[in-house]
């Protein structure tokens, strides 16, 4: 019996100590075995037999149970640790984001002009005709509106087609003289090699009292911009027709690529169309009730700058959310 409760005291897990129970106090273990000799004991010792018999049960059932919670309390606290979860020592992984280039270029066209005291003013996504088309000289079924594939709401609301809008609401608000930029998102129904139904530009208007503001600045103001952004470019003007300008000028660059030899991508004119621009159209400035101001705009395309500084081919591609390629841009 001795060598049992040592047996029990040596016991080094529970699974160890479940075997030695079953062994001891078990249906067929050791003390079953001893009772049941009861019954060839002469019936004078029976008493004395049983007596010793349950003293000594009594002692190896205190060491199984005293063992038992020994081993149980070391089998928790192993087992609370095996399954800590230690929250300071997950593995960093360099996955660190970036600006979209868009927003990248984007920001680079903003930085810019607020270093020329240009104010940063934004409009809703969701224009009135008013806004969008009238005000800019784009009366209703004047053909010119088709230069726009435009998204229309039931409501008769449109989702802006460019950001000139914002022109008439900095207007509406605000009094010359003043210098202004509007970055934001347009729409227009378009999909192909370099256009996505979703875009952004950046809009630039400044008004000043009549006589005050010419072609001279705005062409000096847009070639000092067009060699920050793409470097030492030639720029050219080329007469053109925007509604709400007068005149108007499309705006190239000499060919980064092939630096005005002629490629593919300038489809061999060694030129790059990069912006609308054009003297305020005396029409937009009777929309706002404005009198005696003269004023400039343009438009920059954000998309059309991004996929030239970036080489990117299919503008397409900017817009599908694949990580492998704008990880590129970290
Ligand atoms: N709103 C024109 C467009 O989306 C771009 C533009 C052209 C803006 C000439 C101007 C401008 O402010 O003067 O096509």
């Amino acid at each position: 019996m001795d060598s049992l409760e040592k047996k029990i005291l040596s016991c080094k897990d529970l699974k160890e100590i479940e075997e030695v129970r079953i062994e001891v106090f078990g249906k067929k273990g050791v003390l079953a075995v001893e009772f049941a000799k009861m019954k060839d004991i002469p019936n004078e010792e029976k008493k004395e037999f049983a007596k010793n018999l349950n003293i000594q049960k009594a002692n190896l059932q205190k060491a199984y149970e005293v063992k038992k919670e020994e081993l149980y309390l070391k089998h928790l606290e192993e087992s609370l640790k095996a399954e800590a979860v230690d929250v300071s020592s997950f593995k960093y992984k360099d996955e660190a984001g970036a600006l979209h280039p868009v927003y990248a270029t984007m920001d680079r066209i903003i930085d810019y002009f607020v270093s020329l005291n240009f104010e940063v003013s934004e409009g809703p996504l969701v224009e009135d005709d008013f806004h969008n088309f009238q005000a800019l000289n784009l009366p209703e079924y004047h053909p010119a509106r088709d230069m726009q594939d435009t998204f229309y709401l039931k409501s008769g609301l449109v989702l802006r087609t460019h950001t000139s809008p914002v022109q008439i609401r900095y207007m509406q608000k605000n009094k010359p003289p003043f210098k202004m930029i509007s970055p934001g998102t347009v729409f227009r129904k378009d999909m192909d090699l370099t256009h996505t139904p979703m875009f952004h530009q950046v809009e630039a208007l400044v008004v000043a009292d009549e006589g005050e503001v010419s072609f001279a600045n705005l062409k000096s103001i847009l070639v000092d911009f067009l060699k920050h952004m793409f470097g030492d470019v030639d720029v050219r003007f080329r007469p053109s027709f925007f509604p709400f300008t007068e005149p108007s000028a499309e705006v190239d660059i000499s060919c980064i690529f092939c630096k005005g030899e002629g490629c593919r991508v300038c489809s061999h004119t060694g030129w790059l169309e990069v912006l609308g621009s054009g003297m305020v159209d005396p029409n937009v400035f009777k929309a706002v009730e404005y009198e005696g101001v003269s004023g400039y705009a343009f438009g920059i395309g954000v998309e059309r700058f991004a996929m030239l500084i970036h080489k990117i081919g299919d503008l397409r591609s900017l817009f599908e959310g694949d990580i492998r390629l704008l990880e590129q841009f970290r």
